[in-house]
């Protein structure tokens, strides 16, 4: 019979993933409207994380619209069937305990308390990326709003519907007021004092 390591004799938990990363599993949840910042900070907090050697994975519409939920548009029973199917898929990575960092418009409270309760409440830090609409707007990093205003895109958030903006964010990032660098400071500080990691 062939051997097997005693290792891989039982099945690996979530504890024995994170030991052997020397890290903690939990999910940075980017929210916010189009333009208000979650990929720009996603990314410099991943950068920075990568520096100290912690792992991640960003979960954005780049990867997740286009592939997992390439089936999926912006009515609300899709949004919400694509952020159930995100929050089943980082359920997946943080159990590994790996560092998720979702950016996702996710406009309705409902749909934010749902991932929380998929992922569950001690592994989910919701992160408010606080960003007017004026302001995203003016940035309109892709076209989308000028898009949106001129009727050529449906269903865009802020325009035609409401994006509900969190009560009780672990983390409030107003980005009008901070850097990016600062707003990554932020993120950086909150794991810190909360040893994520
Ligand atoms: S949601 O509401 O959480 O399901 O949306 P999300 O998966 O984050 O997808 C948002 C990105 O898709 C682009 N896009 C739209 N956004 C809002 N409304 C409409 N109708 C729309 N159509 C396309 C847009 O680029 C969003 O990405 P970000 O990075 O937020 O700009
Ligand atoms: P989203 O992913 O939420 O749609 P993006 O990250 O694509 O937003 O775009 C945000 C834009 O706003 C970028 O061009 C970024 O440089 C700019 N920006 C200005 N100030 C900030 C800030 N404090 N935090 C994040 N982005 C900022
Ligand atoms: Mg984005």
């Amino acid at each position: 019979m062939k051997h097997i390591h005693p290792v891989f004799d039982q099945i690996l938990g979530r504890e024995d993933k994170e030991r052997m990363l020397e890290q903690r599993g939990c999910a940075l949840w980017f929210t916010g409207l189009s333009g208000s910042g979650k990929t720009t900070i996603a990314r410099h907090v991943e950068q920075a994380l990568a520096g100290k050697g912690v792992l991640t994975q960003v979960l954005d519409g780049d990867n997740i619209r286009t592939g997992i939920n390439n089936n999926l548009g912006f009515g609300e029973e899709d949004r919400v069937e694509n952020i159930r199917r995100i929050a089943e898929v980082t359920k997946l990575f943080v159990h590994c305990g790996i560092v998720t960092l979702n950016c996702f418009i996710s406009p309705t409270r409902e749909m934010r308390q749902m991932a929380k309760d998929i992922i569950g409440a001690d592994d989910f830090v919701e992160v408010f990326v606080d960003t007017s609409l004026e302001e995203c707007e003016a940035r309109d990093v892709k076209g989308l709003y000028r898009k949106a205003r001129a009727g050529e895109i449906p269903n865009f958030t802020g325009i035609h519907e409401d994006f509900e903006a969190p009560i009780n964010s672990d983390l409030h990032l107003k980005t009008e007021k901070k850097t990016v660098n600062h707003c990554v400071k932020e993120v950086l500080g909150f794991l810190d004092l909360r040893s994520r990691l």
